[in-house]
């Protein structure tokens, strides 16, 4: 049911509201172009103190600082001279870069990180939000701390409703992953997070990049935790060769493109008829949620080719597929 909160984000009053909101001190799940994000100003430390008690997010895990463009990005971090070609390049997009962070932003933002992550959102609802409040939106995924991210308006109201001041409705997320979280706190370029920008893409401007997704250190970022974007029902990856008979168990099926045997599962969410991985990007989070909500005894997943989005995808997989 759609609660009276959700206002639509073409509603050209609802950007207004949604601003002067923000501007008070109040939450506000507004869209982007890779999940629903969960802002407030990044200059009000209590209203960014309602952010981790909304989500129910551990106060180490630092936030995203989102602004308009590279101009505004400087007021809150330190850019290396580094960062040129990759902000010219990338932004507004998928993108999150880790630079130290300047004075302006207050340490529960960063979790007491001398260093912030920033980008530039490409979601038009995002950027005349961003405009019209006149700061810089602190802003994690709009879920509950290690649930699988929002793609749509009604994901963030059946989980948070109730808890935030209102939630901008842009439509279903058109990337549908996090961005991709590039370190350049050291000479070299990290990749913490592999998301809606392709690191193909990211190595055709700087060549080899060091992916350090490493999960058995003291993660780095929290989304580099083994376990997190999770389902509440168990899921395990396995290839269609590997076939095992489940034999009285509801098994719900997530597969790239149409399976052979959609009849041996209770439910089958296709992320691709074609087979492209954009698209399945763009479709996994809610086919996820769809499947979790079916009383499943458990969800198989079939692995997709590691290559653009396809590693954002398994990425998600493994990490939703980890248990304790
Ligand atoms: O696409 C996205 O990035 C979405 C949309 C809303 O912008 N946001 C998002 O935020 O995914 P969140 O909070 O769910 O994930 C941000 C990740 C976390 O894993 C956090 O630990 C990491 O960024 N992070 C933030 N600041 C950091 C820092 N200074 N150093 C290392 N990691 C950082
Ligand atoms: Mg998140």
């Amino acid at each position: 049911m759609p609660t009276p909160k959700i206002v639509s984000a073409s509603n050209p009053e609802a950007i207004e509201i949604a601003a002067r909101i923000l501007r008070e001190g109040g939450l506000v799940a507004f869209p982007t172009e890779t999940v629903y994000g969960l802002g407030a100003d990044a200059g009000n430390p209590q209203a960014v103190a309602r952010i981790f008690e909304v989500k129910g997010r551990p106060r180490l895990d630092p936030l995203i600082v989102h602004v308009g463009d590279f101009e505004s990005a400087k007021y809150y971090g330190q850019f290396p001279a580094s960062a040129d070609a990759l902000t010219k390049r990338f932004w507004p997009g998928p993108l999150t870069l880790i630079v130290a962070k300047k004075p302006s932003v207050p340490s529960i933002v960063t979790a007491g990180l001398d260093t912030v992550a920033i980008r530039v959102p490409a979601h038009p609802a995002a950027l005349a939000l961003i405009k019209a409040a006149g700061f810089g939106i602190a802003a994690p995924s709009a879920n509950p701390f290690g649930y699988v991210s929002p793609t749509d308006a009604q994901h963030v109201a059946e989980q948070l409703g109730d808890a935030i001041d209102l939630i901008l409705d842009g439509g279903p997320c058109s990337i549908g992953v996090e961005s991709t979280i590039v370190s350049l706190e050291i000479s070299t370029y990290r990749v913490l997070r592999v998301g809606g920008t392709p690191i193909e893409e990211i190595e055709a401007i700087l060549g080899n990049v060091d992916i350090n997704i490493d999960v058995s250190r003291r993660p780095q970022a929290p989304g580099q935790l083994k376990r997190h974007y999770s389902t509440s029902t168990c899921l395990e990856i396995a290839e269609e060769s590997a076939e095992i008979i489940y034999a009285g168990e509801k098994v719900g099926l997530l597969s790239l493109t149409e399976p052979e045997n959609p009849r041996n599962y209770a439910a089958v969410e296709v992320l691709s008829a074609s087979g492209n991985l954009r698209e399945a990007a763009a479709n996994l989070f809610r086919a996820l949620r769809r499947l979790d909500t079916l009383s499943l005894d458990k969800i198989v997943a079939r692995p997709v080719r590691e290559e653009g989005l396809g590693r954002a995808i398994m990425d998600r997989l493994r990490r939703c597929s980890a248990r304790e």
